[in-house]
């Protein structure tokens, strides 16, 4: 958290002077920072451990994203990915929502499911209840697989039994929902999962196959809205064709999944950054999407004023302790940057960047399309290139764009005639 997150001209500044900002704003010194600054000076040793064969490492561009406020609270966001525009395509839909108010989260806890699939079950309907009237001692059981997690408020809270069909028969699925505090939690449902299946065999009087989280963590959940100033957006007109664009992504899956994957855009660049894991949070992100029919994880609608109002749900699995989070220099960086305190905290700046990221896109898509402000970006990033500094870096893009030739080449020539 910083006290104010809208550090206006940050995109102006080299990127030493954009470090020395951060530094200051933060009160974050260099040894903080060194492993996004200086990436390659990342412990290849600590990376070896993390995944098998390894030979080297992968480094993104890491940008922040300012201007965000969350329940009150300023943070300044760090978002790893390769595509140009994101991350100013977020700050710019943040600066909208803060004027009033900015983003506005709560959640349902950090809670997962782990499924214990039972096959040949004689009895299924007769098995699921044994399950339920064991309930207890199954639950007290599983909370002895993870005396840690017990202790730090978490552990096995609930259990559900539902019988599927399927191509090869029926099936009893046995649920734990587990509070996994501020770890992501698979590890620690899926030891209780793995753990509770022979007394779930015994119980039922079937075979237990798999015992696996489900990415799918409807309990999970992360509810955002913020109200965008209409006059910021361009006016009563651009309201009008956001929510149209919307409502096309609504009623067609085809927009839909490019509606959906704008929002993800904003979200895997800070779960990657923080070191958490973004398959996971894309397969929960488009199974809830589905949950009766594939759909928009945002909606907007106008208030009484004509400004509008965006809202996001979405299932938001992403811990603070142990994985990547913990181990990896450059995600500890990051938790740092941010300053947040629970995974649940995490989760709502996360879920807030993906309904600004998803209203950007929207205002660009509905209006002069995205295309120009990608050039205007480009263009920034190739005057850049050529050497260009700070009011210079204005000037040069501008005429790039104009002239329609965004090269470096030409950069170096107008920087020449501008230093000269
Ligand atoms: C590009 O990465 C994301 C967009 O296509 C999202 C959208 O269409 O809503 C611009």
């Amino acid at each position: 958290m910083v006290e104010d997150s809208k550090l206006s001209g940050f995109f102006k500044l080299s990127r030493d002077e954009r470090v020395k900002k951060l530094m200051e704003v933060t009160g974050l010194g260099e040894e903080d920072l060194e492993p996004l600054i200086n990436p390659g000076k990342v412990d290849l040793d600590i990376l070896d451990h993390m995944i098998e064969n390894v030979v080297g490492a992968m480094t993104l561009p890491l940008g922040i994203a300012t201007n965000f406020k969350v329940n009150g609270k300023d943070y300044l966001i760090p978002m790893a990915l390769e595509e140009p525009s994101v991350v100013a395509a977020a700050s710019n839909a943040a600066r909208m929502a803060r004027e009033l108010g900015g983003f506005t989260a709560t959640d349902t806890g950090p809670i997962m499911i782990a499924q214990i699939q039972v096959v040949e079950v004689p009895t299924p309907h007769a098995a699921k209840n044994r399950i339920m009237e064991n309930k207890e001692e199954l639950l007290k059981f599983a909370n002895e697989q993870d005396p840690i997690l017990v202790r730090f408020g978490g552990g096995a809270r609930d259990l559900r039994v539902r019988i599927i069909e399927s191509s090869v028969g029926e099936m009893l699925v046995t649920e734990l929902i587990v509070d996994t505090r501020d770890a992501m939690g698979a590890n620690a449902v899926n030891t209780m999962a793995e753990a509770l299946a022979p007394r779930i065999e015994k119980l039922t009087g079937g075979r237990v196959i798999l015992r696996i989280l489900s990415n799918l963590a409807e309990f999970r959940l992360v509810r955002v809205r913020a109200t965008f100033d209409k006059e910021l957006l361009g006016g009563e007109e651009v309201v009008r064709d956001i929510i149209t664009a919307w409502a096309f992504a609504e009623a067609d899956p085809y927009r839909c999944a490019t509606h959906n994957k704008g929002i993800m855009n904003g979200i895997d660049a800070v779960v990657i950054a923080t070191g958490n894991d973004f398959r996971a949070i894309e397969a929960g992100a488009h199974s809830y999407a589905s949950v009766g029919g594939y759909s928009s994880l945002t909606k907007y609608e106008r208030d009484i004023d004509g400004n509008l109002v965006g809202s996001i749900e979405i299932p938001m699995a992403v811990g603070l302790v142990g994985g990547a989070t913990k181990v990896h220099p450059v995600a500890r960086a990051c938790v740092k940057i941010l300053g947040v305190k629970t995974a649940l905290e995490l989760g709502h700046i996360i879920a807030s960047v993906g309904l600004a990221q998803n209203l950007a896109a929207l205002r660009a898509l509905a209006s002069e399309g995205i295309q120009k402000g990608h050039m205007a970006l480009h263009a920034r990033n190739v005057a850049a290139t050529a050497g260009a500094r700070g009011d210079q870096i204005d000037v040069i893009a501008e005429r790039l764009v104009m002239e329609k030739n965004v090269k470096v080449e030409r950069a170096k020539e107008l920087l020449d005639e501008i230093t000269n």
